[in-house]
């Protein structure tokens, strides 16, 4: 008998040991996949309030249809609350229904990057807000002066303009707008699951999101995809290893920063996108030829890496990359156009 109790106790001990032990392997896996984390991404810093006469100028401008050539497009019609910033679309369009070249990103993060669109051609976003309302393919005006007389004519903004730029004699200006989208754009990064894995919440990433992370740091996405925007700090060749349009299926490639440059070696690059809020706003590439997230992951570690994904390691690394999405900001939404509330006043 009481051999009996001692095995059956030694051998409880055993796998009580055995237990602990895998436990705290699962643990220090946990602990090693944050440090490496760490070292590789950064968390967001928090936004800046969306309640300045700044911000609340660059919300209402963003959402502001009149400025336009054909009085139907805002900022917001290719940048949708409902599509995460972007527009579902495989390439946007502008006033009187015209094509733009490339796919429209979600502005969300915009401000993370260290240049605009997809070629780097905006230093800033400020550059990009000053030059979208004469763009052919966006808002259609002949120069600027047309969409400050339209801004002047709407009873309501001379005053928002000087509310937000104090002190400025006549504070309609494009660089004032600019400033506004800006400011505005600034606000709208909100942080992530992913985020509060990176401050240290372990569980705020599931098993499968932590594999597919592994994953990702391990066959070398975070070579390009690093930082606080999980990309945009770069720019790099798409089609490293071939041909991105025979994974693609792209028509007419396009020739990337090259066009931009005039350098035959830009010829191909792009800006490695943010990923952050990447499962929510597909299309996919600069010019939306890939519908699906997956096949979007799988087109990446074939082009960029050489390396042929498993079915699990795509879906893994789905999986991680859908912790990346954050809320939709209450603020990104129109305020009621002028001059109805300025009227209120
Ligand atoms: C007609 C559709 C359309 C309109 C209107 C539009 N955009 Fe965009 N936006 C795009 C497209 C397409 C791109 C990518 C352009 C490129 O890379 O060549 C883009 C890129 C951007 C980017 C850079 C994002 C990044 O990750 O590089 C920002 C910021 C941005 N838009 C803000 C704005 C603001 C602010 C307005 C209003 C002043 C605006 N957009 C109006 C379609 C539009
Ligand atoms: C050598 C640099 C590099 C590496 C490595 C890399 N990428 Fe990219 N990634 C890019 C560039 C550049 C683009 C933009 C391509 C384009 O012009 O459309 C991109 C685009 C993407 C997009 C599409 C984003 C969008 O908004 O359309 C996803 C998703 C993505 N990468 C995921 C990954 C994953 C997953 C890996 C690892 C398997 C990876 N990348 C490895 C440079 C890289």
């Amino acid at each position: 008998m009481t051999s009996t109790i001692k095995i059956s106790a030694l051998v409880g001990f055993a796998a009580a040991g055995l237990c602990l032990a895998a436990n705290a392997v699962a643990a220090g896996a946990d602990a090693a996949l944050l440090s490496d984390a760490k070292r590789i991404f950064a968390p967001l810093p928090a936004a800046p309030s969306a309640k300045t006469d700044q911000a609340e100028l660059g919300r209402r401008l963003f959402f502001e249809t009149r400025v336009s050539a054909d009085g139907n497009v805002s900022c917001s019609h290719c940048h949708l609350p409902d599509k995460q910033g972007s527009d579902g679309l495989p390439k946007s369009f502008g006033v009187f229904g015209k094509i733009n070249p490339r796919n429209a990103p979600t502005i969300f993060n915009a401000a993370l990057q260290f240049k605009a669109h997809w070629r780097g051609d905006r230093e800033t976003i400020e550059e990009q807000a000053e030059k979208s309302p004469t763009g052919a393919v966006s808002f259609g005006n002949p120069d600027f002066a047309t969409v400050i007389a339209k801004l002047k004519s709407i009873p309501g903004y001379t005053e928002a303009f000087a509310k937000a730029f104090p002190g400025e004699a006549d504070p309609v200006t494009q660089k004032n707008w600019g400033k506004a989208l800006g400011v505005y754009e600034r606000t709208l990064p909100q942080p992530t699951r992913f985020d509060a894995f990176l401050n240290g919440d372990a569980k705020a990433l599931t098993p499968a999101e932590q594999a597919g992370l592994r994953k990702f740091i391990d066959i070398g996405c975070v070579g390009c995809h690093d930082g606080v925007g999980i990309g945009g700090d770069k720019f790099a060749k798409f089609g490293v290893v071939e041909d991105y349009w025979k994974e693609t299926g792209s028509k007419d490639p396009d020739k990337g920063r090259a066009d931009v440059t005039k350098s035959d070696a830009d010829l191909y690059v792009f800006k490695v996108p943010s990923l952050r809020n990447v499962a929510k706003t597909g299309p996919y590439f600069h010019d939306g030829s890939v519908a699906e997230l997956p096949k979007t992951v799988r087109v990446m570690a074939k082009v960029q890496l050489g390396a042929d994904l498993t079915d699990k390691d795509v879906e893994a690394i789905t999986a991680f990359l859908g912790a990346l999405t954050q809320p939709v900001p209450a603020h990104y939404s129109a305020l009621t156009p002028f001059p109805d509330d300025a009227a209120k006043k």
